[in-house]
């Protein structure tokens, strides 16, 4: 009995199919999927996935089929039979790339947006100062032209921070939306540095909880940097006077590894940070211990201050330095 070639077809279309749809769903090429937003993408990557692998299945699979079916045989020393051109199987092959294109630009265009990706000022709806509510855009462009100066960089910072600080007590005030915690993130040579604007808290490495979305506002000192943690599926240019923007949400607990993605110098390489992410009530208990870390140095540095101290105990370190000694400054006096 002679299989026709349209069940021919038919079967292997359905083969190939169930194949793409497998592997394109346990490829296992991605790390830990650690934000809701990371979901977002491995959807979008499957989805491609699924699509290469059929089509190279298909391929591959004509290809490796036609080379046995049609190879030479001893003895034929014919010419192949001159094709040209059809117009069908020219539209065909022209449609299908076109519409899977369009369909992954789409779903592409939605998992951005979804991200926030498009407009990642939405959780912002208070203005950030009067100026900028007076005259969108004059911050930025102050940032720009400060920014050929070094040091202008870091007053940006501060007053990034500072604007940052305002969007947060209004957002506090109003209650309109669950507040997202902030996050300041500054990329210099070779570091990442992490301030919590909220609690004031300046770390060298990333706590966040999870299921509370994490608003990054990120700024660089120097050179250009790149926020990356490939578990959360983000990748941000970190720019010298100018803020990015952007926000995830914590998904798995794990300690992930934020990687520098931008050639920034010899040290590139070694730009890490940590990045963990924790249930709240670990989170809390890191925020508190900071906190007390913080409090403990600030003590240690204003141990000396001189308005609590006698004129005697004010002098003593220089008069020491001096010779003199405290029984004679203290005849001096009197
Ligand atoms: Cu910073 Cu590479």
């Amino acid at each position: 009995m002679k299989i026709p070639s349209s069940i021919w077809t038919l079967l292997i279309g359905i083969v190939l199919t169930l194949a793409s749809l497998w592997y394109g769903q346990n490829h296992g090429l991605l790390p830990t999927a650690a934000t809701d937003e990371a979901v977002l993408v491995d959807g979008l990557f499957n989805t491609m996935m699924i699509v290469s692998t059929g089509i190279f299945l298909l391929v591959e699979g004509i290809l490796i089929y036609s080379a046995f079916k049609y190879r030479r045989r001893a003895g034929d020393n014919e010419d192949g039979p001159p094709v040209e051109g059809n117009i069908p199987l020219e539209i065909l092959w022209t449609a299908i790339p076109a519409i899977i294109v369009i369909g992954i630009s789409v779903y592409s265009f939605d998992v951005y947006n979804e991200m926030g990706g498009f407009d990642p000022h939405s959780i912002h709806e208070a203005p950030m100062n009067q100026e900028s509510m007076k005259m969108p855009g004059a911050a930025i462009a102050a940032t720009l032209s400060d920014a050929s100066a070094n040091t202008a960089s870091d007053q940006d910072h501060a007053q990034m921070v500072q604007q940052h600080s305002v969007t947060i007590a209004q957002n506090v005030e109003e209650e309109s939306k669950p507040a997202e915690l902030q996050v300041n993130v500054t990329g210099l040579q070779y570091a990442w540095i992490f301030t919590y604007p909220e609690t004031g808290i300046t770390t060298g490495e990333m706590h966040v909880p999870i299921g509370r979305k994490v608003q990054i506002n990120m700024t660089a000192n120097d050179v250009i940097h790149a926020f990356w943690v490939p578990e959360f599926r983000l990748k941000q240019d970190a720019i010298p006077g100018r803020q990015s923007e952007f926000s995830f949400t914590p998904k798995t607990v794990g300690d992930y590894v934020l990687i520098c993605a931008e050639l920034c110098g010899p040290y590139h390489g070694a730009m890490r940070a940590t990045v963990v992410v924790e249930p709240q009530e670990a989170f809390d208990k890191w925020v508190q211990e900071q906190l007390v870390a913080s409090k403990e140095t600030l003590n240690q540095a204003i141990a000396v201050n001189p308005a609590d101290l006698s004129p005697n105990e004010f002098l003593a370190p220089y008069t020491k330095d001096m010779g003199i000694k405290p029984e004679i400054l203290h005849q001096v006096h009197h």
